[in-house]
């Protein structure tokens, strides 16, 4: 591959905004030039009054997820291949144990999925479903592989849900490991019964679904897991954090030092509580934890803890089912017409996520575009051991970079995205900026409206542990 040069555009990294050029050997950057050098032969790429970006991280994704009986419409070369369209340069999985499995089988099979599929490189977090001494021992050989985080779930009873002994028994080890503990904290078993209650008295409809998941059983289970990782001195990373009362855990975990962190999404920042109503249509917009009233003021306090620093990331959950039948995975949110709790619960969202907070945080002029670059990429690999080969333009990064375009425009809809999934559940919405060339380990993989990379392009990341601590 001959150098490149990407010439007259605006370096912007989480604490940097220079006019620079970027020269890239290779598959990494190796040199950051003052505009006055003489440097031949290398194609030149032009970003004249452009930003140059690091590629986006998203560090939640679940690709072809299995989930109540269908899979995630999105596999991982359809999913990737978006991600890269949208920006992103890696994303982190989730491979899945489920009860019964070895947690190693299950990290093979989705190494398996991905291998020779992937448009941009990719590591997993591994799903522990299942923590028995055998589960404990893989995690260390898992960690050596370079799967260096475990989601658990205090929600989904009978599917992912672990108890609290199990719970505390793996932050035991993935502390002894330097490892970190994801979880997804919501009180399932007390879900559980509200939703029969629910049911029970005829409340059917989607919007049912967001009243039930109350937001007082997220700030319980958050708390909860905080105790838990206090006592073990485990890193712990509440994923998909929605609501303020965990987010007012969080806040308190980290001012008494505690090694807690959080993520948020899109969907929890710019929808909320009303997309679940209009009848079936509101089966869009079911996740979990689900969205939040907005007059109660969740979303508002989410980015007041993206300004302080409360929430250190934003991933997307990209979990997409369609609303009509997916060409190969047949039926899915359809499966919970007549009773929400069977609508597969996830959304689609890692092609407009970089997009989406560009246009919402910093041209609203809720973050600085410095803050934009550490929450969409910088945080993501230093929370996850990937820094600074990825999540940053320094000399002897990968060459992962996005030149965009902060004057352009964009317009998100089903019609033009290129996520494997039948609606966008931000149909219409009109982004300032857009993404224009995306390069990932220094070949051009979008550029002129156009995909030029191919499956198999994405290497498989063995990641560190994490490198964060604040
Ligand atoms: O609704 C969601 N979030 N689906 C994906 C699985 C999970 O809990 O992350
Ligand atoms: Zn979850
Ligand atoms: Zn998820």
């Amino acid at each position: 591959m001959a150098k490149k040069l990407i010439k007259g555009g605006t370096v912007v990294t989480a604490i940097d905004q220079m006019d620079a050029d970027v020269l890239i050997d290779g598959d990494q950057v190796v040199g950051l030039l003052g505009r006055d050098h003489s440097v031949e032969d290398v194609e030149v790429i032009d970003a004249t009054g452009m930003l140059v970006l690091p590629g986006g991280i998203d560090v939640h994704t679940h690709m072809e997820l299995p989930f109540g009986g269908t899979k995630a419409a999105d596999t991982f070369e359809t999913g990737t291949r978006a991600a890269a369209w949208g920006g992103t340069t890696t994303i982190v999985d989730f491979a899945v144990q489920t009860v019964g499995e070895s947690a190693m089988d299950g990290w093979e099979a989705w190494m398996e999925k991905a291998r020779g599929n992937c448009a941009i490189d990719y590591g997993f977090h591994m799903i522990t479903g299942d923590i028995n001494d055998q589960t404990l021992k893989e995690m260390e050989l898992l960690s050596r592989e370079g799967v260096t985080s475990f989601k658990m779930f205090m929600a989904y009873p009978g599917v992912f849900y672990s108890d609290d002994g199990q719970i505390l028994r793996a932050m035991q080890k993935a502390a002894e490991d330097g490892s970190t503990i994801c979880m997804h904290a919501e009180n399932g078993i007390a879900i559980d019964v509200l939703v029969e209650q629910a049911l029970e008295r005829g409340e059917t409809d989607p919007i049912y679904h967001g009243i039930v998941r109350k937001s007082i059983l997220e700030g319980e289970a958050t708390h909860r897991a905080i105790k838990l990782a206090e006592l073990t001195g485990v890193q712990l990373y509440i994923v998909h954090l929605s609501a303020q009362e965990a987010l007012d855990e969080v806040i308190q975990a980290r001012d008494q030092g505690l090694n807690v962190y959080a993520e948020t999404c899109p969907q929890y920042l710019f929808l909320s509580l009303e997309n679940l109503g209009n009848g079936f249509d509101g089966a869009k917009y079911v996740c979990s934890p689900p969205l939040r009233d907005e007059e109660a003021g969740h979303q508002e306090r989410l980015w007041q803890g993206l300004r302080t620093n409360d929430l250190q990331i934003v991933s997307t959950d990209h979990c997409p089912f369609c609303m009509g039948d997916h060409h190969t995975f047949g039926t899915q949110k359809q499966l919970g017409q007549g009773d929400f709790s069977k609508i597969p619960n996830g959304m689609p969202g890692v092609e407009p996520r970089m997009g989406l907070m560009y246009n919402g945080g910093v041209v609203e002029g809720r973050i600085s575009l410095n803050r934009f670059v550490e929450i969409t990429a910088t945080t993501p690999a230093k929370m996850f051991g990937m820094y600074p080969k990825k999540g940053t333009i320094a000399v002897g990064s990968d060459a992962d970079i996005v030149i965009f375009d902060p004057n352009g425009s964009h317009t998100i809809s089903v019609d033009t995205h290129h996520m494997d999934v039948d609606y966008s559940a931000y149909e219409g919405w009109e982004m300032r900026g857009k993404v224009e060339t995306v390069l990932s380990k220094g070949k051009v993989i979008i550029s002129d409206d156009q995909y030029h990379g191919s499956p198999g392009d994405g290497e498989y990341l063995a990641r560190g542990t994490s490198q964060y601590v604040i």
